[in-house]
């Protein structure tokens, strides 16, 4: 698949921008601070229906502005289409000019799958990163996961205030189970999602892990697991009747999916405590590798690589690996320095043109 056209109306630096891409490697240089991420924000955004990095829709508004636009052109095996996205107040979806209801509507009308250097997070940071990396990518392929997150978020958060009321209020402790109850229902359904897609993570990683650090007759042994208390409704209702006045003084709940974690281990041990600077990144390029794998696969044709400011992060080799592995995709990449021979476009200031 690929993105024909997107035209930008008040979104970040741009007033109105049109922007034409070609079918295979577009690279989009210029100085720091320009608009380069902001044209891969639109991209991702028209295709997951938020930002990868804006906390709050409005910051995407042009500054004095009252309302951003976004439309894009694409094409499938076997369809063309066009998303808008109008930010104000809210965000509206349209595809083909029908107004969506639900963002889960527009969610894999085109597939993305972005490369950043905050990649690293996923190794470094908390559990939060891993499951937000699990989930974006679950959901980009089963648009229906979004709907039980959310119910299982809702619950979570009905049951959190259940517990300040017993806390604060004296309500009866025996209420609790009908929270619990959702929420183990909703966990499992969680749980059978993140279980199955790390399973497919796990085979893939492992093959292309050892492509990667292959090097004479050394080669790494990647592995991850899935660390979650919901692998088992009834286990789980358990756990959750014997934390309960743990979680009634804390006025949360200490168990859940919302705690579950990713562990991934070269050679054996824990790569975010023992992996070398090298080893966390390489790591997390093979996970990253591995998702691109998985949603090519699930969706049958190759979807659109958005590289934000990634190739100088890599040394020679591994962008010689790395580029021998994404043939056949569209790939919008950012860049301070132009890449001879490719289609570029030059951005400065919020204006991008094409070289
Ligand atoms: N809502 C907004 N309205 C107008 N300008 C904005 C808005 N949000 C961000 N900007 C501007 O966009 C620019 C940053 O754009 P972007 O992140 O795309 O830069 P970049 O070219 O990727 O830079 P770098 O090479 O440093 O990553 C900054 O100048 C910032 O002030
Ligand atoms: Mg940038």
């Amino acid at each position: 698949m690929h993105i024909k056209k997107i035209l930008l109306t008040n979104f970040r630096n741009y007033k109105n921008q049109e922007i034409v891409f070609d079918e295979k490697v577009n690279i989009i240089y210029g100085n720091n601070a320009q608009g380069k991420t902001n044209i891969i924000e639109a991209i991702f955004l028209s295709a997951m229906g938020k930002s990868f990095r804006a906390r709050r829709d409005k910051d995407l508004i042009c500054f004095g502005e009252n309302s951003a636009k976004i439309q894009v052109e694409y094409k499938t095996i076997d369809r063309e289409g066009k998303i808008e996205v109008i930010i104000d107040d809210k965000k509206t979806f349209f595809i083909n000019g029908v107004k969506q209801n639900k963002i889960s509507d527009i969610i894999g009308k085109i597939n993305v799958v972005i490369f950043t250097p905050d990649d690293i997070d996923i190794i470094k940071e908390g559990p939060d990163c891993r499951r937000r990396f699990l989930d974006m990518m679950i959901s980009s392929l089963k648009p229906n996961y979004i709907h039980i997150l959310n119910n299982y978020n809702k619950t979570l958060e009905q049951r959190n205030s259940y517990l300040r009321q017993i806390k604060y209020e004296n309500k009866p402790k025996s209420m609790l189970e009908i929270w619990d109850k959702q929420l183990s229902e909703w966990g499992e359904k969680v749980y059978n999602y993140r279980e199955k897609y790390v399973e497919k993570l796990l085979e893939k990683i492992k093959v292309i892990h050892k492509t990667i650090t292959k090097s004479g007759n050394l080669e790494e042994d990647i592995s991850i697991k899935y660390i979650s208390n919901c692998k088992d409704k009834n286990k789980f209702l358990e756990n959750l009747e014997k934390a309960k006045d743990i979680d009634i003084s804390r006025g949360y709940s200490s168990l859940g999916i919302h705690r579950d974690d990713l562990i991934i281990y070269i050679n054996g041990k824990p790569v975010k405590v023992f992996g070398s600077q090298g080893q966390q990144r390489t790591s997390v390029l093979s996970l990253k590798l591995a998702e691109l794998n998985i949603v090519k696969e699930e969706i049958g044709e190759s979807p659109i690589l958005l590289l934000d400011d990634f190739m100088s992060e890599l040394d020679s080799n591994r962008r010689e690996s790395f580029l021998n592995k994404i043939v056949g995709n569209q790939v919008i990449i950012t860049c301070t320095d132009n890449i001879e021979g490719t289609n570029s476009y030059f951005v400065e200031n919020g204006n991008c043109i094409r070289k």
